[in-house]
């Protein structure tokens, strides 16, 4: 039996179960949240939990795996892919060379099959956050190698598209040059759907039609829907922007400073394309910011930036199906004290109809999240009445964190990974929030928040296409040996471990949560790991340590084959901060004396599931 589905629960327990009891017994004024992680019903479900003994913490320049089981470096920065790819040569690297081969800081990972269910060939689709310059460049530049490097940097932005097919020892290989690879880059034609598409607020000189963007950028989760297409989802935009003090008037400056816009950019692109200063385009900073949709299988397609998914610095795009068929993608703003968010479509999804289904993100409402004290929640609608009553369709698109200010969303611990559960529920990860002063009674419970949580999210009915919810706190991170909030040191059977800081979460067939960190080595002092949570039994939100990575670097990306046979994840920046010339870390240890972020698969040596 499911614990949601024991009793509907009195609001006295509804706290206890929220917070435990001692957090009761200590009064409502010093309730840290004292997390019920044994709270489900005991039963002998055989879980992941007792399929593999759990790895040690690490701080050593490697990944991890649990006895008895392999990992394998499938793709790594620099290697082929697309027809007449070189090989890779750090110290020959070019924009022409990159355009062809895996680009830098992979994330998010989606395996599509090439037949039905099928894990045995299929297109792993990984994005490509963001670059670090000092990873991948030796000393400074000026002149033709900066701009040679610029334009580097944009190519190994994007999402790579690979066909890979699983060989008889179980190990994935990569068919480089397959008729379907594919590199999608920050200077990609696209175009824009939905309620902003050709409005005064997307034109640009370079595009006055307000329609055709070029290039994603910071492109961080994503997701795969029914209808065999993949979600990208573009996060940290502002990073790219200069001068915001140049915009037009004050009202544009604080709208684009509600996304971080500021005068210095992090990567100085401003300097070898107008698009990247504000000065110049003022309105270039309003065409990032979105859930790209891609069509793999149709390379002659063009991405689509969907603007009914509203502009946020975008985590996750977790599709699933309404009862009434519509589609549903929920979604989070990565940001301190952000919202969490849930798209609905207007029509419904057609399984014989694959072209009306990629136009199924044109039009529908964003709602965002209200999570009330007593356990419930409302999505509530982003629409032109009410306290948006002046504001156009186009205005809620571009500017969607004003407009969810408007409605009263809830204010969230930075909103990473979404992902869908059977039932009707779906998981959200809340990475951390330090500059949180205290608790806010609910789905936010911790002051300084410096370890994260994961919120369980129960949709009225089970139908993802409610607009009501219960919630409640799966998994409080931290370390029990010093946060006495973090209550699953007692449970049967697990020792007391620390975690930290989720970010990106998989849910396998049981429905238990596979959920990488990004952050453990400020937080807890060890390397980044990835986590097996059970969302039942009885060591329901109890973390067991399933994989560690190297030396700088955050997981990333997990996710399973259909079979679950094995686990796609990517490791991002190891030895990230070290530079070229004083590496911290020199994973994937393959002879070419840099550290090169990459997607591994981990499998068991007798060939069985995972999960
Ligand atoms: Fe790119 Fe929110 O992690
Ligand atoms: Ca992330
Ligand atoms: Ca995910
Ligand atoms: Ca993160």
């Amino acid at each position: 039996m499911e614990p949601w589905s024991v009793v509907r629960p009195s609001l006295g327990s509804l706290v206890e179960r929220r917070y435990g009891r001692r957090g009761l017994l200590l009064g409502a004024a010093s309730a840290l949240p004292m997390l019920a992680a044994c709270r489900g019903p005991r039963g002998a479900r055989r879980t992941g939990a007792t399929r593999f003994a759990p790895v040690p913490p690490s701080s050593g320049d490697d990944v991890v795996v649990p006895e008895g089981h392999v990992a394998e470096v499938l793709l790594s920065w620099g290697d082929p892919l697309v027809a007449g790819a070189p090989p890779f040569d750090p110290a020959a690297q070019s924009a022409a060379r990159q355009r062809l081969q895996f680009g830098f800081n992979c994330d998010w990972n989606g395996f599509l099959p090439l037949v039905g269910r099928s894990s045995e060939e299929g297109l792993l689709c990984v994005n490509h956050e963001s670059v670090s310059p000092g990873e991948m460049f030796g000393g400074d530049a000026s002149g033709d190698e900066a701009r040679e490097r610029f334009e580097i940097q944009l190519a190994a932005h994007g999402m790579s598209i690979a066909h890979v097919v699983r060989d008889r020892e179980g190990i994935y290989r990569v068919r480089v040059g397959a008729p379907l690879a594919r590199r999608v880059t920050g200077e990609t034609p696209m175009r824009f759907d939905g309620p902003a598409a050709g409005s005064d607020l997307l034109g640009t000189s370079g595009d006055p039609s307000g329609r055709r963007p070029v290039g994603m950028l910071g492109n961080c989760g994503g997701g795969r829907t029914p209808w065999g297409t993949v979600l990208t989802c573009e996060e940290n935009f502002d990073e790219y922007f200069a001068n915001v003090d140049a915009a037009p008037d004050a009202e544009f400056r604080a709208a684009l400073r509600r996304y971080d816009v500021k005068n210095a950019s992090v990567y100085g692109f401003e300097a070898f394309d107008p698009r990247f200063d504000v000065a110049r385009e003022p309105n270039e900073p309003h065409r990032f910011g979105w859930v790209v949709e891609i069509d793999p299988f149709d390379p002659s397609t063009s991405p689509v930036k969907h603007t009914a998914l509203g502009r946020v610095k975008h985590e996750a795009a977790a599709t699933t199906l309404a009862k009434d068929g519509r589609a549903v993608v929920y979604t989070a703003d990565d940001e301190e004290f952000e919202y969490v968010y849930k798209f609905t479509s207007d029509r419904v999804y057609r399984p014989d109809d694959r072209a009306a289904n990629r136009a199924l993100l044109a039009s529908g409402t964003l709602h965002v999240a209200v999570f009330e004290a007593d356990g419930t929640g409302r999505w509530v609608p982003l629409v032109p009445v009410g306290p948006l009553a002046d504001w156009s369709p186009a205005r809620i698109a571009v500017h969607t964190r004003a407009a969810a200010d408007l409605v009263g969303a809830t204010p969230m611990d930075r909103p990473e990974d979404f992902e869908v559960g059977p039932g009707g529920r779906a998981y959200v990860c809340l990475t951390k929030n330090t500059k949180r002063e205290n608790g806010d009674g609910a789905a936010n419970p911790r002051a300084r928040n410096a370890s994260g949580h994961v919120v369980e999210i129960e949709e009225d009915g089970g139908d993802p296409g409610s607009t009501r919810f219960r919630w409640n706190v799966l998994a409080l991170f931290g370390d029990p040996a010093v946060d006495a909030s973090v209550s699953w040191a007692g449970c049967d059977g697990a020792a007391p471990v620390a975690a930290a800081c989720p970010d990106n979460v998989a849910v396998d067939r049981s429905g238990d949560l596979w959920i990488a960190t990004d952050g453990q080595p400020s937080a807890i002092g060890t390397n980044d790991a990835l986590w097996f949570v059970p969302s039942s039994g009885e060591e329901r939100g109890v973390p067991r340590r399933f994989l560690t990575g190297p030396i700088g670097a955050e997981i990333t990306g997990p996710e399973f084959a259909p079979d679950e046979r094995t686990l796609f994840l990517s490791i991002q920046h190891p030895g990230e901060g070290g530079g070229l010339a004083t590496p911290t870390s020199s994973w994937p240890h393959d002879g070419t004396g840099v550290p090169r972020p990459s997607v591994v698969t981990v499998r068991r040596r007798d060939g069985e599931r995972l999960t």
